[in-house]
């Protein structure tokens, strides 16, 4: 299976609407500055459920300013050419989302400087993200709208040949760096799934944000999986490349599903992948 226009940048594998050889030193000169937010996680992995939480923690909590403007507006999608160059323009505070791999993205900016951003990284456990993807290739024209079965994408999943590349790569990466740095927050999905108030809390610290907690538990409502399900600035409705009628966006939102998709032995060679490669870090992960 092959992407739309695949090609390799900054050791990341994308597709055809995304930067390429041509942009790298346009990307490289660009620095980031501190008032930048940016929200960074493996693909499918509670992305846009963040971009929203910390769009609003930033603005006060305006729900109605976030109902006006979609939000892969407020929140562009850096490694996308169009919007690569909207941010290069945008006033401060720059919201920017991101996929790509620790070593990729901090080429914009120097980790030891006062001045760095801050970056809210998202991490999922991979056998949930594995489901997630493989319903968005399915329903993806950039991703090839894939028609394979599940047991064919897991394959491609395990061995890191998807968009954006390696999961435990871009996991591992981003984690490690947040461990030394404290301008990164690491999140964990099944943390936001569980407990949301006091995730959104946190965010808000990190954030530096004294909101109070009727806001806080405001925003915590507009983001459940429901509201954002039935939100049209945030569930990429009528996206040209998608096609919600394979499978939304906004699909499931839950912890576990991949117990309908993995077959016992699936299930028994990914975590033996698993194993090996979490074997020297402190991450873990809630599977259920
Ligand atoms: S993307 O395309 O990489 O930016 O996708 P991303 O936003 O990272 O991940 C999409 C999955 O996140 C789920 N989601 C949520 N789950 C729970 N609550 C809320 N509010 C929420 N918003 C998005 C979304 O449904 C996708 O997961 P699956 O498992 O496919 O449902």
């Amino acid at each position: 299976h092959r992407i739309r226009g695949e090609h390799l940048f900054k050791g990341n594998l994308l597709h055809v609407d995304m930067l390429d050889n041509e942009d790298e030193q346009d990307f490289n000169n660009m620095k980031l500055k501190k008032e930048d937010i940016i929200v960074s996680a493996y693909p499918k992995s509670g992305t846009t459920w963040t971009e929203e939480i910390v769009w609003l923690i930033n603005n006060n909590g305006d729900i109605e300013a976030a109902k006006k403007t979609p939000l892969y507006m407020r929140f562009p999608f850096i490694e996308v050419k169009q919007a690569f160059s909207a941010i290069r323009t945008m006033p401060s505070p720059r919201f920017i989302k991101t996929h790509l791999d620790y070593p990729a993205f901090s080429a914009m900016y120097d980790s030891n400087q006062t001045d760095r951003p801050k970056v809210i990284y998202v991490v999922r456990n991979p056998k949930d993200v594995a489901v997630s993807f493989y319903n968005f290739y399915k329903m993806n024209k950039n991703l090839g709208s894939f028609t394979g079965p599940f047991s064919e994408f897991l394959s491609m999943f395990m061995e890191g040949y998807v968009v954006l590349g390696d999961y435990f790569k871009n996991v591992l990466g981003w984690y490690e760096a947040s461990i030394k740095d404290d301008h990164i927050l690491l999140v964990k999905y099944e943390d936001l799934k569980t407990s949301p108030l006091e995730q959104i809390k946190q965010i808000a610290g990190f954030l530096e944000k004294d909101l109070g907690d009727d806001v806080l538990t405001a925003i915590c409502d507009h983001v459940s999986f429901a509201n954002m399900k039935a939100n049209p600035m945030v569930n990429y409705e009528g996206f040209p490349i998608m096609d919600h009628n394979i499978s939304p966006f906004m699909r499931k939102g839950e912890i576990g599903d991949w117990k309908n998709y993995f077959t016992t032995e699936e299930d028994a060679a990914f975590m033996k992948l698993y194993q090996e490669k979490m074997k020297d870090t402190s991450l873990t992960f809630a599977f259920e």
